[in-house]
């Protein structure tokens, strides 16, 4: 495996892997590295000759009052973790290879991103398309895989990809939970025990609300009221949602597949979470959009 930490060497490996016709898989990450991301990289491991992870913590994308000094970065842990999946190339760069200096380009996918995680983190989703279409022209061509986790970052990066032109397929993952349901993410490394106890509401507010529409329940408000019931149990409650899809708007009635999102903050730690909904009463969602463990044909909700 290879440690990588400048620009101009990550484009020679993977310029001359592709010369030589071998498929390039990518999994852009931020590091603490968990088993959520690490079925991303197995899975860019299974669809492609050589797999680049990247671990960069990128300030653009945390807001003035969040967690960037405090975000975990336990890079040996990490590496090991990319060793022992097969990877073959880590690019690791500092804030100065990627940021040399202030930019005066911006990236803004202008749909998507007003609501949901847009709408209570401002600017969050302008860092993460800035981010990632610099990484995007540092890699080159790629399939890259990004987790159903951050359903609306995937979908930004999507229409952005779209939009662009940008020459990556972006592979959608399904989520990764603990056996309780709680999504894995970095962040829950945060949580003090009675916090980690009570962080599993959101997962169980998200899979009461899944239950609801699969027994039959139509009534968006009704089951909003049922999610909440399990959020009480939360410090604050950014928004839970019954969204379309597709665009990630609230919808009014259940008609067809739907995602169930939810953002809490227990203690001091912000969690998100979606799970999908599939009543198959219309055709499935495009595939461009699906849930996928295999991008669309295994999109169904993960059962505990
Ligand atoms: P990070 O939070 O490190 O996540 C890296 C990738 O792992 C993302 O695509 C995310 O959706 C996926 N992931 C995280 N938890 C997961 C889980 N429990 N199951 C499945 N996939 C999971 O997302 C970012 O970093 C950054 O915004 C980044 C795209 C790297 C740009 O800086």
């Amino acid at each position: 495996m290879k440690i990588v930490r400048t620009i101009s060497e990550v484009r020679d490996v993977l310029d001359d892997a592709r010369r030589r016709g071998r498929s390039v898989g990518f999994v852009p990450t931020m590091g603490a590295l968990h088993d959520g991301h690490r079925s991303l990289v197995r899975r860019a491991r299974e669809e492609n000759d050589l797999v680049c992870v990247s671990i960069f913590v990128n300030p653009t994308q945390f807001g003035p009052n969040e967690d960037l000094d405090a975000y975990p970065r336990p890079l040996d842990d990490d590496l090991a973790a990319c060793e022992h999946d097969g990877v073959d190339i880590v690019f690791v760069p500092d804030d100065a290879e990627l940021y040399p200096r202030a930019l005066a380009t911006s990236v803004r996918v202008s749909t998507l991103t007003d609501h949901l995680e847009g709408a209570h983190r401002p600017g969050h989703f302008d860092g993460v398309t800035l981010i990632v279409t610099k990484l995007f022209n540092i890699v080159g061509r790629c399939r890259a895989y990004f987790g159903e986790k951050d359903a609306q970052q995937l979908r930004v990066i999507r229409r952005m990809v779209s939009d662009l032109n940008i020459p990556v397929h972006a592979v959608g993952c399904r989520t990764v939970r603990e056996a309780d349901g709680l999504a894995m993410s970095s962040r829950n490394a945060y949580l003090e025990p009675d916090d980690r106890e009570r962080a599993r509401c959101l997962s169980q507010a998200l899979f009461a609300i899944r239950d609801a529409i699969t027994a039959g329940e139509r009534d968006v408000a009704a089951m909003l009221q049922i999610g909440h019931g399990h959020l009480e149990a939360a410090d604050e409650v950014d928004y839970l949602a019954i969204a379309d899809p597709d665009d990630l708007h609230h919808v009014d009635h259940v008609d067809g597949g739907v995602l169930v999102l939810g953002a809490v903050r227990i203690g001091s730690t912000r969690l998100i979470d979606n799970v999908p909904v599939d009543v198959g009463a219309r055709p499935r969602m495009p595939a461009a959009m699906s849930f996928a463990g295999r991008d669309d044909d295994d999109n169904r909700p993960v059962e505990l």
